[in-house]
């Protein structure tokens, strides 16, 4: 575990390479964090009120598309309240005892932020009830008639949880949330402002019309935003004379297969073969996974988010439909 004082922030593994630039981009302050209006203007009333009472902030459920900045909330949220922040993910946590671990771990009003929390485990996540609950932990040691049962009292923490998918949540794990912020896609505006914001921290020359081209082809996403800055900056130092222009951009984001909605060839091949083998739709997510070989659960995460978001696939009862407007993008004829 690494533990940096001064943004009290403890994650585990390293940061190297890539990884460490994109953790330097991360805003530490709830001011420096773009966009997500509602989501901070609440989280700030409620963060005070805590700090107010001298109690820990209630748990926090944060869910929406995946690279929207659930981690980098959280951080920033450890970071408002003067808390440590633990951070870890459903699927890492695989027994009880690992929980109680990290549970037990925590000093008073810690952040405890689980990724993914919709793959707990049922055995899990039934320990992490009385302990957001009661602040408690029921732990069942040994077996058959010796077994028994003992209480362990927990430091009052506040409980992060993260997912792209709220509906896959059991409902007694997210009725003990007491906030529930849903983050949306960001704006080309915001998404400009968040390329200019990480330009200037990694020292590149960016015009706004460049920052605005990058924006307007990163999917509402600034995780996206900021890997297409420095892929295009790749192309700006050799190809060009290091100047992020809106020229050099499209020129890089062309070389990069990635059109001028931020399409790439998946999103190409999937809608193809929706209109080419399925007439436009209706039909099945496994369907249309298995067409273009790529995961179900990539495909509703990572793509259907933002082509849902354009209007470009409906989904109905009976599956996906391609819209009107993608036949006018990929240039096919619409029949009614
Ligand atoms: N980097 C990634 N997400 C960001 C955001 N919402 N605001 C500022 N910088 C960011």
């Amino acid at each position: 575990m690494d533990f940096d004082n001064e943004n009290r922030i403890v994650t585990s593994g390293e940061i190297h390479g890539d990884n460490e630039i994109e953790y330097s981009l991360r805003p530490k302050l709830l001011d420096d964090y773009i966009g997500q209006k509602k989501a901070k203007e609440n989280l700030k009333v409620f963060m005070e009120a805590a700090k107010k009472r001298n109690e820990s902030l209630d748990h926090v459920l944060l869910y929406g598309p995946p690279g929207l900045g659930k981690t980098t909330l959280a951080g920033i949220i450890a970071n408002e309240m003067g808390v440590n922040i633990r951070i870890t993910s459903g699927p890492a946590i695989e027994k009880q005892g690992d929980l109680a671990a990290l549970l037990t771990n925590l000093s008073e009003n810690d952040i405890l932020f689980i990724d993914e929390i919709h793959r707990l485990n049922r055995s899990v996540e039934e320990i992490l009830y009385p302990a957001m609950e009661d602040g408690a932990l029921d732990i069942i040691i040994g077996k058959g008639p010796s077994a028994r049962s003992i209480r362990l009292d927990l430091p009052k923490f506040t409980l992060i949880g993260a997912t792209t998918k709220a509906g896959a949540l059991t409902a007694p794990l997210r009725d003990r949330f007491g906030v529930i912020s849903r983050l949306e896609m960001y704006t080309n505006e915001e998404l400009q402002q968040i390329i200019e914001r990480s330009a200037g921290i990694l020292g590149i020359e960016i015009t706004s019309k460049g920052a605005a081209e990058i924006a307007s082809r990163s999917r509402g996403t600034p995780r996206i935003a900021n890997r297409l800055l420095k892929r295009v900056r790749d192309f700006a130092e050799v190809e060009a004379n290091g100047v992020v222009t809106d020229q050099v951009a499209d020129f890089a984001l062309r070389r990069l297969e990635i059109d001028k909605l931020g399409l790439d060839r998946t999103d190409k091949t999937m809608i193809e073969a929706i209109i080419n083998f399925y007439d436009g739709g209706p039909v099945g997510l496994d369907t249309i996974a298995a067409t273009v070989g790529e995961d179900s659960d990539t495909i509703e995460d990572v793509y259907e988010p933002y082509l849902m978001q354009i209007g470009f696939i409906n989904r109905t009862p009976r599956g996906r439909m391609v819209t009107r407007v993608a036949y006018e993008h990929f240039n096919i004829e619409f029949k009614d």
